[in-house]
């Protein structure tokens, strides 16, 4: 469904990430796991169309979407939920979930995927006529991710979903996840967090340095000496 062929991004000259390939077939949960810093959100920006990419070849359901544009990308059906908070603060939770559904593909079945976002987060069809800068920081998360899946996406790209989240909020939030993949939806998931986010899939790859240097399952990672040590410390 998507593929990623030699990705390769430079913010003013400096190159940041260099080799990315991965492919991700409808359906899967793929997970891309890397340090701080080694170029995971800067991966999902040039997917996304937000930052240009300097080199390689992406592409979606066949179509070559390199060059589209981050509008374009959108209407292709793949929506990033970013790492930063950029919600409309002044705006209700209700008001925010529905700004997902500008896509063409969200306008059929508006009111079914409303029910079936609240379904998913509870929380925050409690707060519905809240302003959404009064959320917290874990509930700022589940926000974006159902303004995302508003748009009634092909594939959702999430960037560490649970970052700021206290622990149960973070368990809660991956069980959602797997919630979601298990509904059918595709999704590229980036991680810090190895421990939790491993145990959702065995569609697992290493971002180190600007490239991809490993793909396998978390008990490969496991039984390999050297990823052991840099994702558990052990
Ligand atoms: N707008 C930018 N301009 C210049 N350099 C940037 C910019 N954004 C990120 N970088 C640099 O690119 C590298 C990769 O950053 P990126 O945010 O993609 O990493 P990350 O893996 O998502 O890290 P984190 O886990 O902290 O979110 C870092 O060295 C960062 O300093
Ligand atoms: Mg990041």
């Amino acid at each position: 469904m998507l593929k990623i062929d030699k990705l390769a991004v430079a913010y003013g000259g400096t190159p940041v990430l260099t080799d990315v390939s991965l492919e991700v077939e409808q359906g899967a949960l793929v997970l891309v796991i890397g340090p701080n810093g080694h170029g995971k959100s800067t991966m999902l920006r040039a997917l996304s169309g937000l930052i240009p990419k300097s080199g390689g070849r992406v592409s979606f359901n066949g179509k070559d979407i390199t060059r589209a544009s981050a509008p374009e990308i959108f209407e292709h059906g793949i929506v990033h939920v970013s790492e930063v908070r950029n919600l409309f603060n002044e705006m209700t939770v209700s008001e925010n979930i529905c700004i997902g559904a500008q896509s063409r593909a969200a306008q059929p079945r508006l009111a079914e995927r409303f029910e079936m976002v609240l379904d998913l987060f509870p929380r925050l069809g409690e707060r519905l006529d809240v302003m959404a800068g009064s959320l917290s920081g874990g509930e700022a998360r589940m926000l974006a991710i159902a303004r995302g899946l508003m748009s009634g996406p092909s594939l959702l790209a999430l960037d560490e979903p649970t970052l700021g989240m206290s622990p149960i909020m973070r368990e809660e939030t991956f069980a959602k996840i797997s919630e979601i993949s298990r509904s059918g939806m595709t999704i590229l998931l980036v991680e810090q967090d190895f421990m939790n986010s491993a145990r959702l899939t065995d569609n697992i790859h290493i971002l180190e340095n600007g490239r991809i240097v490993f793909g396998g399952t978390r008990d490969e990672i496991m039984a390999n000496d050297a990823l052991r040590s840099a994702f558990l410390g052990v």
